[in-house]
């Protein structure tokens, strides 16, 4: 492997300036939702030359245009094959160090509205040598993860556990043959630690009622030999703590014992757990801190003493001289809690501890170390140097917490609480809805029972020709005023209603006496039999039946009052004159409930 010329460290730099920007707290356990920052696809600070692919559909839709937030090409990056059903296609980020991945965004292509295509999963492989890929999986074991549901918009995931990478391949999926096209961003922070792995034995199964309670090491990404885990980083370094009662875990759904990893005593003198730490480069040991826990009921305690060995190579010896570090007699508070270990600044890549035991179990949530970097990173071959910059020389900032921003990092929202919260406004939202269409749907039942109860008798729509030019008023004699109808004629001209459009026909003389008429006949008089006005027969007439239209109160428009379609009947006008045939009438209007 080549070594390249290397700049000042990043967090050499940060220490110097005596800021806080990474996902290192000061107490040194890592802060997750602090490191949540752009690595670069959307700003360009990962280079070109950091994107490759498996394939490309054409040159507009290579690697480099898969950043997210941006349409340069045609959009994005796009496989040349399917990715159905051989998941095989990938879109691969090198980051050119050792970076904490806690987020991943992703986005279709959209090209100005032209795109329509996306992924609606992916999965995820990231390495930290870029020879070693390694799958990732939740803390449920699953590997896929949900995508985009339409090409434009980002959806941002979590990674939980986060993986320790160098590069990442993202591989989209899709549940039938489909084109899809790739978006990407991808948050995080320096994995400053410069931890690359660290070596112990298994975690083992402590028998307790009801459940037992698993204490494996679930998210180890290394090897596993006989009883020792090798070459990988697990739940001792990613970030979670566990709680002051092992046997419940901070997430939900995930078996007792889940946040540690614990090891029961073994036999012989001086029993001990042996953990193994290999870093990147040279690096000065301040301080190492464990999180314990120490239930001393279910027999968990801290251990009594450490002892610890250094070496500056894999080929060299350890360094004859350990630092020691002695707790000084038992710890009686039963809280979980950080045990910092001094290391008095030793210089080494590799460092080896030994716990002894104080109680019958010892339960490890988390492992880190405060140091200084030394000598930079064998194993950052042909990364840094080579892309010029430092991918993250630009000064992240922090974001707003919640702030969906894509491109920028996104402060690390509690998800869980937030999802409640919006399931209760939608809640309280549709509770209202159905509250108004309650009040509106009743109204307006009260509307058409009001009406329906206003039901006229037959006698009250038997109702007779007018002269046409006459407007004539039928009270349905409504509430109080109940009695038979009383017809009005209004003479032409002081009608209300008139039909402004229609030429008003010529009048017969109309009698005075018609004007007010109390006790109307039954059966019309003759000179209410002038024929209806003919463009009364073009529309076909319509009988309305049974509903509220039907009850024609009052059909009566200006000069063509009660000028229904059909046939005049007969010209022989007389009193014995048969009442209108009610199928007759058509409901033209309603004029109003009064006079
Ligand atoms: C750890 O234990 C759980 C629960 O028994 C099991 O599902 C899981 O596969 C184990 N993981 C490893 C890495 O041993």
């Amino acid at each position: 492997a080549t070594m390249g010329v290397l700049p000042l460290p990043l967090p050499l730099l940060l220490l110097a300036a005596g800021t806080q920007v990474s996902g290192l707290q000061l107490d040194g356990h890592l802060d997750l939702g602090r490191c949540r920052f752009a690595l670069g696809m959307e700003d360009g600070s990962i280079p070109d030359s950091r994107l490759s692919a498996s394939s490309a559909w054409s040159d507009s839709t290579a690697a480099r245009h898969g950043r997210l937030g941006r349409s340069d090409g045609d959009g994005a990056w796009c496989p040349a094959g399917p990715v159905f059903p051989e998941e095989e296609e990938f879109l691969e980020v090198d980051l050119g160090r050792l970076y904490l991945v806690t987020l991943v965004g992703t986005q279709g292509r959209h090209a100005g509205g032209h795109g329509r295509e996306f992924a609606r999963a992916y999965r995820l492989r990231y390495s930290r040598d870029r020879h070693r890929w390694l799958r990732w999986r939740d803390r449920w074991g699953a590997e896929v993860i949900g995508g985009n549901e339409d090409p434009e918009g980002v959806v941002l995931k979590d990674l939980a556990p986060p993986p320790v990478a160098r590069a990442l391949r993202v591989y989209p999926r899709a549940p039938r043959a489909m084109s899809v096209c790739l978006r990407l961003e991808l948050y995080g922070c320096p994995w400053d630690a410069g931890l690359l792995s660290y070596t112990a034995p298994r975690g083992q199964v402590m028998a307790l009622d009801p459940a037992p309670v698993v204490l494996n090491d679930s998210t180890y990404d290394g090897y596993s030999v006989g009883p020792l885990q090798f070459g990988g980083l697990g739940q001792l370094t990613d970030g979670v703590l566990g709680l002051d009662d092992f046997m419940r875990s901070r997430e939900r759904r995930l078996w007792p014992g889940y946040d540690y990893v614990g090891w029961r005593r073994p036999p012989g003198p001086r029993p001990h757990v042996e953990l193994e730490f290999e870093f990147e480069g040279l690096r000065a040991f301040r301080a190492m801190q464990v999180h314990c826990n120490n239930m001393h009921t279910r027999g968990v305690s801290i251990f009594g003493e450490v002892e610890c060995r250094f070496k500056r190579s894999l080929a060299t010896a350890w360094e004859p001289t350990p630092v020691t570090h002695s707790l000084g007699g038992a710890v009686k508070d039963p809280s979980a809690r950080s045990v910092t270990v001094p290391l008095g600044g030793r210089q080494a890549r590799f460092i080896q501890c030994h716990f002894f035991f104080t109680g019958e179990w010892m339960l490890f949530s988390e492992v880190t170390f405060l140091s200084d970097v030394v000598e930079e990173a064998v194993g950052a071959s042909g990364g840094w140097g080579h892309g010029g910059t430092l991918p993250t020389t630009a000064p992240p900032t922090m974001a707003a917490p919640g702030e969906p921003k894509p491109g920028q990092p996104v402060a690390k929202a509690d998800h869980s609480h937030t999802s409640i919260l919006i399931g209760c406004l939608v809640a309280i939202i549709l509770l209202l809805l159905g509250v108004i269409f309650l009040i509106l749907w009743r109204q307006y039942w009260k509307k058409i029972l009001g009406k329906a109860q206003r039901r006229p008798s037959e006698d009250e729509l038997r109702v007779q020709l007018s002269v046409p030019g006459d407007t004539i008023v039928i009270n349905n004699a409504t509430g109080a005023t109940r009695g038979p109808p009383r017809y009005e004629r209004i003479p032409p001209g002081q009608g209300e209603y008139q039909e402004p459009t229609r030429p008003r026909p010529s009048l017969p003389p109309r009698s005075p006496a018609l004007l007010r008429k109390p006790h109307p006949p039954l059966h019309p008089s003759p000179s209410c039999f002038s024929p209806a006005p003919t463009d009364h027969d073009t529309p076909p007439p319509t009988e309305p039946e049974g509903g509220a239209g039907a009850y024609a109160e009052a059909d009566v428009t200006g000069g063509s009052a009660y000028a229904v379609a059909g046939p005049a009947p007969g010209p022989a006008p007389g009193p014995a004159l048969p009442a209108f045939p009610r199928r007759r009438l058509r409901f033209r209007e309603k004029l109003g409930e009064g006079q």
